[in-house]
């Protein structure tokens, strides 16, 4: 299979290029190196996944032509390019839209012209806003809680709309917590590992929240499985179903260093919610997507990496 992956030089997306690479398929990776993180980290990513069948092309979703290119000859389509992050999207409504809205629309039409038949989006748990846990998909969605939370609720809308125009198989993988090798500088996991590590103090925002902590080798497995399995419109929870506590997360990493952190606490952030549970039913039942990692070995695979770049796990 000929696959698109939009967003290949990300944490994720250069996770499941890998694993993509790794099943046989041909991947065509896309990405702008968007400034919200170093250039160079993604770059490093990108030469983690060199290999015969992957080529790279350095554009944004909103190049119709460049999309037009790059998709000659695609099977399917993951759209994983976004502007990720709860608290920053305060600083940057539009640019957030743009992005993860128009952006969409804009993928979706080029989809649309090169025919493609199978669309993976992916969407985030923050779709559900606050309301009490464990999230089922059909559960009625809230007022999100952030620009981020809401333009990926208008991002699922479109995917919808568009399976409904042109028939093609379109799942929505509404992603819980992601962590592990490559993670984003600006999640609280990477930043309390290197933190704690050096002695210096971390700041825990909230008093009780809990999350639903997903390891990204889970993550790409139920993304796969999503393109594989799933058929006309489907939305899907892809989580650990083992939620923590912060306090939890943070003794687990004094565990895993063999450091004691320093916490300051701090009230709650904006865009915040109290709890994220994912319901995995409907992903075990359709999908027979099983998280694996254990939280204490996936930790211990990122702290790896943060320390010496290798992740064998
Ligand atoms: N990491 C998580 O916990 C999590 C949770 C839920 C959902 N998601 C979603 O998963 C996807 C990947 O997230 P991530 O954590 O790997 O983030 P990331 O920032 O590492 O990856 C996103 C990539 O998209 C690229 N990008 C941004 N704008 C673009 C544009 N206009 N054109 C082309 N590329 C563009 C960025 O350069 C980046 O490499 C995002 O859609 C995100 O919203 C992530």
């Amino acid at each position: 299979m000929r696959v698109l992956v939009t967003g290949a030089a990300g944490f994720i997306g250069s996770h499941l290029c890998e694993a993509l690479l790794a099943r046989g398929d041909v991947v065509v990776g896309l990405d702008n190196f968007d400034p919200l993180y170093d250039r160079r980290e993604k770059v490093a990513n990108l030469q983690t996944i060199a290999h015969a069948r992957f080529t790279f092309v350095e554009a944004s979703i909103h190049d119709g032509t460049a999309l037009d290119h790059a998709l000659i000859g695609c099977d399917a389509v993951f759209h994983l390019a976004a502007r990720a992050g709860v608290r920053r999207s305060f600083l940057d409504v539009d640019g957030y839209a743009s992005t993860n809205v128009s952006g969409t629309a804009d993928l979706l039409s080029a989809a649309e012209r090169a025919r493609v038949k199978r669309i993976v989006f992916a969407s985030s748990s923050s779709v559900y806003g606050n309301r009490a846990p464990p999230f089922r998909e059909d559960n009625a969605l809230g007022t999100p809680c952030s620009p981020y939370a809401r333009t990926k609720q208008e991002a699922e809308q479109l995917c919808h709309a568009h399976h409904v125009a042109t028939g093609v198989h379109l799942s929505c993988v509404r992603l819980f917590s992601i962590y592990g090798p490559r993670l984003r500088p600006d999640l609280a996991i990477r930043i309390f590992l290197q933190r704690i590590t050096g002695g210096e103090p971390i700041d825990l925002f909230g008093t009780s929240s809990m999350r639903d902590y997903t390891y990204v080798g889970d993550a790409v497995d139920g993304l796969l499985r999503a393109l594989d399995r799933s058929r006309g419109f489907g939305i899907y929870n892809i989580g650990s179903a083992r939620p923590i506590s912060l306090d939890e997360l943070v003794s687990t990493m004094e565990r895993i260093l063999g450091v004691r952190a320093k916490k300051r606490r701090r009230p709650a952030q904006p865009g915040d919610v109290p709890a994220t549970i994912a319901d995995l039913s409907r992903a075990r039942a359709e999908l027979g997507f099983a998280p694996r990692m254990a939280l204490e070995r996936g930790l211990a695979t990122t702290a790896r990496w943060l320390t010496h770049g290798t992740h064998a796990t």
